[in-house]
């Protein structure tokens, strides 16, 4: 694999799709500021353009309610997105911000893990002043996630939409929403075979095919749910009342006890201590995630907030414990297992973004089988801070061979390695400039 060659072609995405103070995660299909995308695209600039990589950060503050959460997606000006923007409306919420349209709801708290990765970038003035600019914003959106999506201090965050996990069309998500949240009308179209009729309203389809993408019937269902939150103009307290669904969703919670310990980083760097409050529930948070341990399987779940019952859909999601970092070395031990087992996670082309037994995997179809590189990097931090480097330092040449052979995709088959979903795909440009300057 020719090194330089490939680190050129990932700077070449990332310059492509930069607008100014922020980028977009691929033209055509993504035209608008995603969170999570730019704290791994920050990841990876911080070693092409440390000021750059802080702008990545602070223009995602522009997006921030006054509640403290911090929007999934922040839209592009234009005549072009009014569509985009009208599907939202986050004018309805009081708490949204004046002048800049967004959307209502969040997306896994990455933010305080790429303004840590960026400050080590810096000497140590500049680094406490970067921290400093940052902690305000940090601590309002923890604080947010905690007051509002855990209003029973049971230290797991719930969810109420799978755009809030990142990884939308993931089958715990669709299988809740099949049970809980199939409008009529939805299972009527299913029912009738109509469902190609969406097509024609269906933006990412024109770009990419349709067997890489969500399905028909479960972007229905997604945008039948997003609807019904938007007549609760976004209000969690309204929405948790009366749920129909609703998840505690084990990616989030992994990251998000990785982003409290980043935080905590944060405020000892800078010397202002966080709430009592809030070290009490980091500690609930690390504590709970052990409920989502399931002995029989062996593995780690997501679970309904409603019945209280685990979701037995088996995903890249059980690996993140590791991220986490606060699972016991036994307990890591046998995630690492899972890693090497052809049953769970083993394939060609690793990690697969379910088991390629689960019933659910397509090589191709989006968060139901293709490997990511996003995932792969928060496992590869996991397996280095447990001591796993030469299953760490596989992976990591494993992903770079992918991307040097078949391009910086959005996903890839595992079977194959083929690319799949958009190219030119920003966080895999920025976590493979990543995984070349850490090696
Ligand atoms: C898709 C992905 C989500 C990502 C977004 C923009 O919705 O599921 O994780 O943030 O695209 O890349």
């Amino acid at each position: 694999m020719n090194e330089d060659k490939l680190l050129e072609k990932a700077k070449g995405v990332l310059k492509l799709n930069d607008r100014g103070s922020w980028m977009v995660p691929a033209a055509d299909l993504y035209p608008h500021q995603w969170l999570w995308d730019s704290c791994f695209i920050a990841i990876g600039l911080r070693h092409l353009d440390i000021e750059r990589a802080q702008t990545e950060l602070t223009s995602l503050l522009r997006g921030q309610w006054s509640n403290g959460m911090l929007p999934n997606i922040i839209f592009s000006e234009g005549h072009k997105y009014h569509r985009d923007r009208e599907l939202w409306r986050s004018y309805l919420s009081p708490y949204s911000p004046d002048g800049v349209s967004t959307s209502g709801l969040t997306q896994p708290p990455m933010l305080a893990e790429a303004v840590v990765q960026v400050g080590e970038k810096l000497k140590l003035p500049e680094r406490r002043s970067w921290y400093k600019k940052m902690y305000p914003a940090l601590v309002r959106y923890h604080e947010w996630l905690y007051t509002e999506r855990d209003p029973h201090k049971e230290g797991l965050i719930i969810l109420l939409h799978p755009y809030e996990a990142g990884l939308d069309n993931s089958p715990p998500w669709v299988s809740e929403l099949r049970k809980h949240s199939m409008p009529w009308w939805v299972a009527a179209i299913e029912k009738l075979r109509l469902d190609g009729v969406v097509n024609l309203v269906r933006r990412d389809t024109r770009h990419i095919p349709p067997g890489q993408r969500t399905s028909n019937i479960e972007a229905l269902s997604h945008w039948a749910a997003l609807r019904r939150l938007r007549r609760h103009a976004y209000n969690s307290e309204a929405i948790l009342n009366r749920p129909l669904f609703a998840v505690e969703d084990l990616a989030f919670n992994c990251l998000l006890i990785r982003a409290n310990t980043d935080l905590q980083k944060i405020s000892e760097t800078i010397a202002r201590p966080l709430p009592q409050e809030f070290l009490a529930a980091m500690t609930r948070t690390e504590a709970a995630i052990e409920q989502l341990w399931d002995e029989t399987d062996g593995i780690y779940y997501s679970r309904s907030f409603i019945s209280h019952k685990l979701i037995e859909e088996p995903t890249i999601a059980a690996l993140l414990p590791l991220y986490a970092g606060t699972i016991s070395k036994e307990r890591a031990a046998r995630l690492v297992q899972l890693l090497a087992s052809r049953k769970w996670f083993k394939a060609n082309w690793p990690i697969p973004s379910v088991p390629l037994r689960s019933s659910y995997f397509d090589p191709s179809r989006y968060w139901q089988g293709p490997t990511w590189i996003n995932t792969n990097w928060l496992i590869i931090k996991g397996l280095e801070s447990y001591g796993y480097q030469d299953e760490a330092d596989k992976l990591r040449q494993k992903s770079l061979e992918l991307v040097a052979r078949n391009g910086l995709n959005e996903y890839f088959n595992p079977l194959n390695g083929h690319p799949e979903g958009a190219p030119s795909f920003s966080w895999t440009a920025a976590l493979t400039i990543d995984l070349l300057k850490t090696s």
